[in-house]
Order: structure tokens, then C-alpha cells, then sequence
């Protein structure tokens, strides 16, 4: 029975111990388990921390290349515009402004005798955005610089005793600049003296036929226009102002060599409807005169018209401009003077 017992004794401790060894077993298995899932969860993690970090990284690359490709933008428009005055002070290296234009090949411009090679390129620009212009428009259109915008350049005139001296939104006179042989030709309004002289025959001729012609405003000093300009200024939009009255340093009446006249009737903005207009108009030429500023050369001079403001260009000049229907001194100067 005690034998019996035994037996029966080291049956419950070997199941004892097997039962031992299957808990140890199912653990075992258990944290196998366990690291799996930690092992997986870990490597889940990396790969959405190198997700992460790439997405990332390639969200700031296209933001440094949007960066470069705005910065590259602005510092291209900014120097589409760069002046060379090497040569005769006219800006001769300006890039091709960028315009959404259609393909265009130029077939050159040697043909026209007042084209310059070194200005082929911004020919073929100003051609591609007005391709309704001929090549002599555009060839001479350039050559007055009428490609770039007005007051961008103040290219110092030089030669300032030169009868032909050109005086206008891009060409300018120095600050104290003083025109030689003034005097005064009426009223304290001084002139220079071959064009006064023009302006006191021209007066002449016309008093013969009944006329009257009176000079109002000669030559004026940078620093006058200046304060006339500013007066101008304080009572309308520099819009406005810069369509009727130069900048200072830009006005033609610094050369001395232009003025303003009345007709019989006091006021310039009269002056259209005297008997004088017409009579100027049809024979100012013959004493070296023309009428600088008209209605349609508007957008070549950036002045609206002023029937009383004549600048004198000698009268082999003056008679030329009106054979060759020529309106605007910009047009003869860069294609027979420049
Ligand atoms: N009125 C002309 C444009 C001048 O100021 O010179
Ligand atoms: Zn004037």
C-alpha cells in the first residue's frame, strides 16, 4: 500500500513537473510573442520616422528652389536693365526685356542707314512687341530710346553749344548748367543770341502782316524749372504735371534755345486761337523754328501739346523736318543727327 502509495506520488510530481515545464513552455512562447510585437512596433516606428524625416527634407528642398527660382526672377528684372554709356552716352547693353512673344527671326537692320549694330538686339525686342511697326519705326524708335521707359536713364547731354542739342525725358543738363551767349530779348527773357535773333525776325515778318508775337518765357535755370515743377506739384498728380511741365534738368528751355510765346491774346493756352497760331505754324521753319510738342507726338515727347513752345533748330534743320513731315525733333535727331 505504502509502495502503491509511492508510485502514486511520483505520478502527481511527474505531472507536477511536466504541467512546471508546459507553464515554462507557454511563457517562453508568451515573450517570444511579446518581442515579436515590440520588435515589429519598433521597426514600424523607424520607418515612419524615415518617412517623416524625408517627406521633410523634401519639402524644404522645394522650398530653397522656389527661394532660387523667385530671387533668380527679381535679380533678373532688376538687371534686364543695365546701361553701357560707353559710347556717345547712349545705354548700348540692355538685355531683351522677357515678354511671352512668339518666335522671331530678324532678318538684320543693316539696310537702314541710321541703324546701329550695337543696338541690334534691342531692335529685335521692340520689334517683338510691336510687330506692326516697320523696321525704319522701329530702328529710329530705338534709337531714341523710346524702348525704355522715360526719366530711367538722365543721360547727360554733351556738345551743349550744338544747335542740335536734344533735351528731353532721357536727355538731361546738369545741375548749374548755363548756356553761352545769353541775352536778353524782351521782358528780361533771355535767349541765346542766334536764336534770338530768329525769334526778333520772325516777330518782325509777322508784324508786317498785323501780327503779334511776344516772348514770355526763355531760358530758365535748372533750379527755376525746379521750383515750377514742384509748384505744379502741390496742386495735381505727378501723373499729370509730367505730361505739361519738364523735370528739372529735362525741360528744353534750359538750352536757350526754346520759348514760349503769346499771340495777341495774353495766356498760352490761348495762343491756339489767335491769328498768330497759324501764321507760326505755316512759317516758323523758314526763321529755324518748329513747334516742338503737338498732339501727335504725344507719345514720343510724353508732353501733350503746346502750340506756343518753339525750339529753335536752325533753319536748315527746321525746313528739312517739315519736308519730310517729320513731327518730332526725337524722329530727326536719331535718324539724321544722333
Ligand atoms: N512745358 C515744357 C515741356 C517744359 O516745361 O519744358
Ligand atoms: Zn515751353
Amino acid at each position: 500500500m505504502q509502495k502503491k502509495s509511492g508510485a502514486v506520488m511520483n505520478l502527481l510530481e511527474e505531472k507536477q513537473l511536466e504541467k512546471e515545464e508546459n507553464e515554462q513552455i507557454l511563457r517562453q512562447k508568451s515573450r517570444e510573442r511579446l518581442l515579436e510585437v515590440a520588435r515589429k512596433k519598433r521597426k514600424k516606428k523607424r520607418m515612419r520616422k524615415i518617412i517623416l524625416t524625408t517627406s521633410l527634407l523634401i519639402a524644404a528642398a522645394a522650398t530653397v528652389t522656389l527661394c532660387f527660382v523667385f530671387a533668380e526672377t527679381i535679380l533678373q528684372d532688376m538687371t534686364d536693365v543695365e546701361v553701357d554709356y560707353s559710347a556717345n552716352n547712349t545705354p548700348v547693353n540692355e538685355k531683351a526685356p522677357k515678354e511671352d512673344v512668339p518666335e522671331f527671326v530678324s532678318s538684320g537692320y543693316d539696310h537702314i542707314e541710321y541703324s546701329d549694330a550695337s543696338k541690334n538686339s534691342r531692335y529685335d525686342s521692340y520689334k517683338m512687341q510691336n510687330p506692326e511697326l516697320s523696321d525704319e519705326e522701329i530702328v529710329w524708335r530705338v534709337n531714341a530710346n523710346l524702348d525704355k521707359p522715360m526719366y530711367e536713364f538722365d543721360i547727360p547731354v554733351s556738345g551743349y553749344d550744338d544747335p542740335y542739342i536734344i533735351v528731353n525725358k532721357y536727355y538731361t543738363v546738369p545741375e548749374g548748367y548755363r548756356p553761352p551767349d545769353l541775352e536778353d530779348f524782351g521782358g528780361g527773357q533771355l535767349l541765346r543770341e542766334e536764336t534770338g535773333n530768329a525769334y526778333v525776325k520772325m516777330r518782325e515778318d509777322a508784324q508786317k502782316e498785323g501780327l503779334n508775337i511776344r516772348l514770355v518765357s526763355g531760358y530758365r535755370t535748372v533750379e527755376y524749372q525746379e521750383g515750377l515743377y514742384n509748384r505744379y506739384l502741390g496742386s495735381d498728380t505727378q501723373e499729370n504735371v509730367d505730361r505739361y511741365s519738364a523735370r528739372p534738368g529735362h525741360s528744353e528751355h534750359h538750352t536757350g534755345m526754346a520759348m514760349d510765346i503769346f499771340g495777341s491774346q495774353d495766356g498760352l493756352r490761348n495762343f491756339e486761337n489767335t491769328p498768330e497760331y497759324p501764321w507760326v505754324r505755316d512759317n516758323c521753319h523758314k526763321y529755324g523754328f518748329i513747334i516742338r510738342y503737338l498732339k501727335e507726338t504725344e507719345s514720343i515727347t510724353g508732353y501733350e501739346a503746346e502750340p506756343w513752345h518753339l525750339r529753335y533748330v536752325g533753319v536748315e534743320v527746321a525746313t528739312d523736318m517739315k519736308e519730310k513731315n517729320i513731327k518730332s525733333f526725337e524722329e530727326y535727331h536719331a535718324k539724321y543727327i544722333g
